[in-house]
């Protein structure tokens, strides 16, 4: 059985790779693109200075920057030095003075059906309030703040009147534990908290609050928490006196106008913590000049923006994705943005669509494991809608499977809309290799060829470019504005993690293969990263909320491919002497993990072994428990210090 299906892991590799199918763009799309012409390419790559300068003057700057890009202490790059600019003036305040000022900035919907609409003159109305708020409570530019919201106006509010004081944010996902927003806050070292009574998840309210409560629980650094009120009753919200304030009352007498703070083109923006090899998350930093200018450009430019799009990006701004596609691209090209509170099948299954038809969706953002998910519900759903406002599709997280590709081709674009496969990550802060629609043939399942101005490659691993067809380390070969800085309060991490591996050259841990074209298709992870539905998780930070639980002994976590989620978690646990493995316990250790890190970190499966498969040298073997989760041959055991460890384990996985 277990040769059957790595016959049928190899099959659907190999069937990826020879994926033929080329979808050239599409004639009407070309003739009015905003990148219409090819040539773009080379001129960026003869000039990439030229080309990110030309970028850059997109903006509104204070004061112009006296050299694009300083490089002369690799790893550390400066981007627009000397130039000075504010990110929320660029985002608000210069719509404000066009007649945008009375179009849609942001057109939200609450998961109960309520909905909300914030032209630019409101949205500039809120964000200065804000930031007048939080000056008012003695925050000053670089005091860090942490935001863990529901999606709903008021986060964008808040983020933006961050930037406009000079505040660096750092959002924790709303869908974390108490126990990561701890981490969190505690290595960032936030004296403000904000966030929000609840949110609404499937018709419950999230209790935001009381895990801000417990992640605070002996934390004499934040002194105030903000919350702003979501839910409809108010009188049972914990406020601890002296520390949470509500924002309603202190937006009442806020003043209307804030100067925004002029920032250095090199200050920082915000962080962003993410996943990596070590169990501690690690602080991406993004600078403001750089982070502006490519989200902006390649929002332009990828997603082909113009004045009357309607524009979707599902992604919550917890992740990157929301940072710079919900919020900052968007924003900062004038653009109108749905914003959507909830989850794709609640109340139904069509909830997505009724969306995209009630406010006409023009441009739509998703990831791969939504489109999986809405595969497996079928088209009943979609045809219910009418979806002809759909121009342009994108997809990003993870790998696109093509059968996947094909579906949103032919069932939600109609065969009309091109697609942009958008690869980037948390550190790269904006997309650097996708299709620009109205130039580039799509393949589907291929993220095709990095953004002009962009050096993307796939190398072996003694730094050689690989041979057409031919796998390897994909690779950033020389700075682009927008790449992170360092890891916050930890250099030596950047350095090790990122540019270690090849000299001056960014490591993204990401395995790739290039074809006969050119196209670049991703393969996976070199790191102990899983990505399950478009998310990274830590084996690591799994692990040790394993090991946390005072009956286990040991715990080794791994990836599985799942049909939906693309990955989900796997483990492999040793119980503490004496005590029983029961499935009570199975199911106990699985909430803890969801308890510790939060539900997106739910292991689907857990296995327990009176031991793990380990090297004499004590190292376990996790390509072996790989093997034997995905239910392939086992691979080579001679190493192992006791080889019977994995008969036991293949004979529980065949037992299900
Ligand atoms: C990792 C970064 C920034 C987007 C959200 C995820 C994987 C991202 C793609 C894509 C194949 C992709 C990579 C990358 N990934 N986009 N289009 N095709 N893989 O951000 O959490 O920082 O994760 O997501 O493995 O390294 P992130």
């Amino acid at each position: 059985m277990s040769v059957g299906k790595e016959q049928q892991a190899e099959k659907s590799i190999e069937a990826l790779l020879e994926e033929q199918r080329l979808f050239e763009p599409f004639e009407e799309f070309r003739r009015n693109a905003n990148v219409s012409d090819e040539s773009i390419y080379e001129e960026a790559s003869e000039d990439r200075e030229g080309f990110w300068a030309k970028q850059a003057e997109r903006l509104d700057w204070f004061e112009k920057w006296d050299k694009v890009l300083d490089w002369s202490n690799p790893p550390f790059a400066k981007w627009f030095v000397g130039g000075k600019l504010n990110v929320s003036y660029n985002c608000v305040d210069r719509h404000v003075k066009t007649w945008r000022r009375n179009k849609a900035a942001i057109i939200w919907e609450g998961e109960p059906g309520d909905e909300r609409v914030l032209t630019y003159k409101d949205l500039h109305r809120e964000v200065n309030k804000f930031a007048n708020v939080l000056k008012g409570l003695g925050i000053k530019k670089g005091d860090r703040v942490t935001v863990y919201m529901p999606m709903i106006p008021e986060l964008v509010i808040a983020l933006l009147a961050c930037t406009r004081i000079g505040a660096p944010h750092s959002v924790v996902f709303g869908g974390y534990s108490a126990d990561s927003i701890r981490q969190r806050v505690e290595d960032a070292e936030s004296n403000l908290v904000i966030t929000a009574d609840g949110g609404y998840r499937r018709g419950n309210l999230l209790p935001l609050k009381n895990n801000v409560d417990k992640a605070l629980e002996g934390n004499t650094l934040v002194e105030k928490v903000i919350v702003y009120q979501r839910g409809e009753n108010p009188e049972k919200v914990h406020m601890e006196p002296g520390r949470d304030l509500w924002w309603h009352e202190l937006m009442e007498d806020a003043e209307v106008y804030c100067e925004p703070e002029p920032m250095d083109s090199e200050d920082m923006l915000f962080l962003l913590y993410t996943s990596g090899t070590t169990g501690k998350p690690k602080g991406v930093v993004h600078t403001t000049g750089g982070y502006l200018t490519s989200v902006t450009s390649t929002a332009h430019m990828i997603f082909d923006l113009k004045e009357e799009d309607v524009y979707w990006c599902t992604a919550d701004i917890g992740w990157i994705t929301g940072h710079s596609y919900m919020v900052y691209g968007p924003l900062s090209n004038g653009a109108s943005v749905v914003m959507y509170e909830g989850g794709p099948d609640y109340p139904e299954k069509d909830r997505f669509w009724e969306i995209i038809e009630k406010y006409g969706v023009t441009i739509f953002y998703t990831a791969p494991t939504a489109i999986r998910a809405f595969m497996r519900w079928g088209t009943e759903w979609t045809e219910k809608h009418d979806l002809s406002s759909l121009r342009l599709l994108g997809t990003v997280g993870e790998p696109i499977n093509p059968e996947a590709w094909m579906w949103y081709h032919k069932y939600i674009g109609n065969e009309r809309c091109p697609i942009v496969d958008t690869w980037w990550q948390t550190e790269t802060g904006s997309i650097l290799i996708s299709p620009l629609p109205g130039v580039v043939s799509t393949k589907p399942g291929s993220i095709t060829r990095a953004f002009p101005g962009i050096e993307a490659d796939v190398l072996d691993e003694h730094g050689n470019s690989v041979e057409p067809g031919q796998g390897g380390f994909l690779v950033i070969k020389s700075p682009w504005p927008s790449m992170l800085r360092t890891v916050y309060n930890d250099d030596q991490r950047f350095i090790d993690t990122y540019w270690s591996n090849y000299e001056n050259t960014y490591f993204t841990e990401d395995t790739a293969r290039k074809d006969e074209d050119g196209y670049i298709w991703i393969l996976g992870r070199t790191d102990d990263v899983i990505n399950v539905s478009g998310h990274r998780i830590g084996t690591m930070e799994v692990e040790s909320a394993f090991v946390d639980h005072p009956k286990v002994a040991e715990a080794a976590v791994i990836g599985r491919s799942h049909d939906i989620k693309g990955q989900c978690i796997v483990a492999f646990i040793t119980v503490k002497e004496g005590v029983e493995a029961t499935p009570e316990l199975n199911d106990e250790l699985r909430q803890h993990v969801a308890t510790k890190i939060g539900p997106i970190a739910r292991p689907e499966k857990v296995y327990f072994s009176s031991d793990l498969p380990k090297t004499r040298s004590g190292k376990i073997m996790r390509r072996l428990l790989g093997d034997i989760a995905e239910g392939r041959v086992v691979g080579d055991t001679t190493t192992l210090a006791d080889p019977s460890v994995i008969e036991q384990l293949v004979k529980q996985q065949q037992s299900g």
